[in-house]
């Protein structure tokens, strides 16, 4: 049987140290699905695309799940889960036992948030920058459960001091919750967690990280942040099929937060709880390793530097282009946003009608300073003539009233 991560493993990408990075990043863009596609997919923050071999795995496994007993070959794929969970685990300096492979960010915080008690009356703070839908969680909670619910409104980007700062004066000794985004998804700012923590640790407040865009993304430790909780979809940044992520939290807080209600009492303490959601698409949680491995096969940090160029090369490029206003923060990736003048709607076709796809992201209607941004969001296998196509469409805009 096929097992991932070990000699064997189809079409990962192979370098030679001769290579120059033109020759490296020209390989890589062959492994992906998309590398010969006309159409320009700059939205890798909604999901990134998947390489070639992860989806060759993916295939594999599915067509075993298709063709044998699911639930033997869900058996027989234990060791490679097991795998991945380690894997997973030491990327976020946690441990494997900390952690649950859940559907995606929105499922792991709906756990968290739903299952602890957050006191009638007390404060949760959280942003205008965080994610709409993490937004709504929050809000329903507080009209079903009584805290007050605070919310930090800053325009991004703006530099960590500020940020820190604007935290500090809004938490205080009611809050008993923080929400916080690891990068966020318009501007793509990098929050300063680990100092942001420390301030809500003080006041003895939970901390729950949004970390959807971060995994795969940009180095990072969940120790070294000291947060409670954290969330991330593992389809975006880390190239993993559609329909996977993992939920982290402390271990003395497994007991304390409410898992599936299906799931056995004996996994009470378990993270085991969380995943316990009955028959479910098996082939994409075994996939996981596929993606792991190809991402080892090139380096976190190397892939970092390459998604930050990215982000470089366009907004410097759209420098000279009339109308386009750009939002790079200090600590970024390959999130990132720009501001073009005239109705959304017609912007977004002319670019459709040159097969180019971003996303529009507009701040929720709380304040109408926060402008409608178009959020550009490339992945490794994108190229910097990709790049000059985006920039030149954006040179003929026609702007509509
Ligand atoms: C900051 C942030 N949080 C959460 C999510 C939700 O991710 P998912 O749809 O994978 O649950 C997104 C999606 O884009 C996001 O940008």
């Amino acid at each position: 049987m096929f097992v991932a991560g070990t000699a064997g493993f189809v079409g990962m990408p192979e370098f030679s140290i001769i290579d120059d990075e033109k020759t490296k990043w020209k390989k890589i863009r062959k492994q992906f699905l998309d590398g010969s596609s006309t159409v320009l997919n700059l939205n890798n923050g909604s999901a990134g695309m998947v390489p070639k071999a992860v989806s060759q795995q993916l295939y594999q496994f599915s067509k075993v799940l298709e063709s044998k007993a699911p639930y033997e070959a869900h058996a027989d794929w234990e060791h490679i889960k097991k795998l991945s969970k380690q894997s997973l685990a030491k990327m976020i300096e946690a441990t494997e036992d900390e952690i649950a492979v859940v559907r995606n960010t929105t499922e792991a915080l709906n756990y968290v948030l739903r299952g602890i008690n957050i006191p009638k009356n007390s404060t949760v703070v959280c942003g205008l920058h965080d994610y709409g839908h993490s937004i709504n969680i929050l809000e329903r909670l507080s009209d079903e459960n009584g805290f007050n619910l605070k919310m930090v409104d800053v325009l991004l980007p703006i530099s960590n001091d500020r940020l820190i700062e604007t935290y500090k004066e809004i938490i205080d000794e009611d809050c008993s919750l923080v929400l916080l985004t690891a990068m966020t998804h318009r501007e793509g700012q990098i929050l300063p967690i680990k100092e942001i923590t420390k301030i809500a640790k003080k006041q003895g407040a939970l901390v729950v990280v949004d970390a959807a865009h971060a995994i795969g993304h940009f180095e990072h430790s969940i120790k070294d942040w000291g947060c409670d909780y954290y969330c991330t979809s593992l389809h975006k940044w880390l190239s993993c099929p559609i329909g996977c992520g993992v939920l982290y939290m402390k271990k003395d807080l497994i007991e304390k937060t409410k898992g599936s209600y299906s799931a056995e009492r004996v996994l009470d303490s378990k993270m085991a709880k969380f995943e316990d959601v009955g028959t479910k698409p098996f082939a994409i949680e075994a996939s996981i390793l596929s993606a792991i491995r190809f991402q080892e096969s090139i380096g976190l940090k190397t892939k970092n530097l390459r998604l930050k160029a990215l982000t470089d090369y366009w907004v410097e490029g759209m420098k000279d282009v009339p109308n386009v206003t750009t939002f790079k923060p200090d600590e970024y990736g390959a999130v990132c946003a720009l501001h073009y003048p005239g109705k959304s709607t017609n912007i977004m076709a002319q670019l459709a009608n040159k097969n180019i796809h971003i996303k529009k992201v507009s701040a929720l209607n709380y304040t109408k300073k926060h402008k409608v941004k178009y959020r550009i969001s490339p992945n490794i296998y994108h190229n910097f003539d990709d790049l000059d196509r985006l920039i030149d469409a954006f040179k003929t805009i026609q702007i509509s009233k």
